[in-house]
């Protein structure tokens, strides 16, 4: 391995006080994570450890400024029970993406995937089996330099924890358009992963749900007329046997299920449309009863059907979900590719192994 990695084993799993009957989403972590530690570029100090907290100076830029970013993955297991990943690389690229955006350190791909699969590999027991469940990974950096003056950092923290965990979402998706909070502007950081990103969408989210909602439906700032993204996810409107989704202009995230369910979508001979979408379209399409389906997409939620959108003081209500044709079939078939149940037409499935630890768990 090009990165040596340290591995200190738990004396004391957890494992066995875990309900995996009853997983909620992102409440426990698994008995393991990895750290790493960037030294002016290079990337040293890398480790497998037990859970725990992490030291780090109260003067670190990242608590004062926000430099700190993060991708969210998922590893299932295959028929045979072995560990798999959906598409990790793509998560890498984003990853870097991000980091260039806010100036950190950029992550090796052997170093991302090295550190992957030996984590996934160790605490494989804690992938959980039913249906809508997955162990939800999250890898982050942070900046650590101890310097409250603003100047491009040096020093970075690269975390991986992993989660077992249920459902994002329970139910249909309330979102209401956003006519005053804006998420993201061209020239600004919505494309990336940024901790911020979500950190600003707290007071807006609290604002919804007082209204009523679950979910804010972003729109651009210039105009609040485009539909942007819904809370975490992006979004799919399916107008009159046709799929549309916001081009990525630079204030919408790159998703990696955004992608998925675009490549599912076309191949399901379904016409997908990259483009600008305003919510006065959206409403007309409603009006007219061709609003079939709306959706979000993500890696957390999966595929999450939106059941109401307020716009305007007016409330949109889509049809029943089970009888919605799409969102239905892309969240089945995402959920079945991703366990390895249904044949990898897209070449989405990485097996993970373990170049450490050659004994079998
Ligand atoms: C994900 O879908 O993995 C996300 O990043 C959403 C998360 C903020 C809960």
């Amino acid at each position: 391995m090009k990165y040596p990695f340290h591995i200190e084993r738990t004396e004391t799993s957890r494992l066995g006080s875990v309900d995996f009957k009853n997983l909620a989403f992102g409440k426990l972590y698994s008995d393991h994570m990895f750290v790493a530690e960037s030294k002016k570029g290079r990337w040293t100090d890398c480790r497998i450890i037990p859970y725990g907290n992490v030291p780090f100076s109260p003067a670190s830029s990242a608590l004062h400024y926000g430099q700190i970013i993060f991708e969210g993955m998922k590893a299932y297991r295959d028929p045979e029970g072995k560990p798999i990943l959906f598409r990790p690389e793509q998560n890498h690229k984003r990853f870097n993406i991000s980091a260039e955006r806010m100036a950190m350190s950029q992550i090796p791909l052997e170093l991302w995937l090295d550190a992957l699969n030996e984590l996934v590999y160790m605490d494989q027991e804690w992938i959980p089996e039913n249906p809508g469940c997955s162990l939800y990974i999250r890898p982050f950096m942070f900046a650590t330099d101890r310097f409250i003056g603003i100047r491009p950092t040096e020093f970075f923290k690269f975390i991986i924890i992993t989660s077992p965990t249920g459902n994002y979402y329970t139910k249909p998706v309330k979102v209401i358009a956003s006519d005053h909070f804006v998420r993201a502007f061209p020239g600004g950081v919505g494309f990336a992963k940024a901790a911020g990103n979500y950190g600003a969408t707290m007071l807006p989210l609290k604002e919804a749900q007082l209204k009523g909602f679950d979910q804010v439906l972003w729109t651009d700032g210039n105009e609040h007329k485009y539909a942007q993204e819904i809370g975490t996810m992006n979004v799919f409107f399916i107008i009159d046997g046709i799929a549309i989704t916001p081009d990525l202009d630079g204030t919408i995230l790159d998703g990696v299920t955004r992608d998925s369910v675009m490549q599912l979508l076309k191949s399901y001979k379904l016409k997908v449309e990259e483009r600008k979408i305003s919510m006065e379209e959206v409403q007309t399409a409603y009006e007219k009863g061709l609003l079939e389906d709306t959706f979000g997409t993500g890696t957390a939620a999966s595929v999450a059907p939106i059941s109401h959108i307020g716009y305007r003081g007016k409330v949109m209500e889509l049809p029943p979900v089970e009888k919605r044709i799409y969102c239905n079939r892309l969240k089945a078939d995402l959920e079945a590719i991703k366990r390895g149940q249904m044949p990898d037409l897209f070449n989405w499935i990485v097996k993970v192994k373990s170049k450490l630890i050659l004994e079998e768990v």
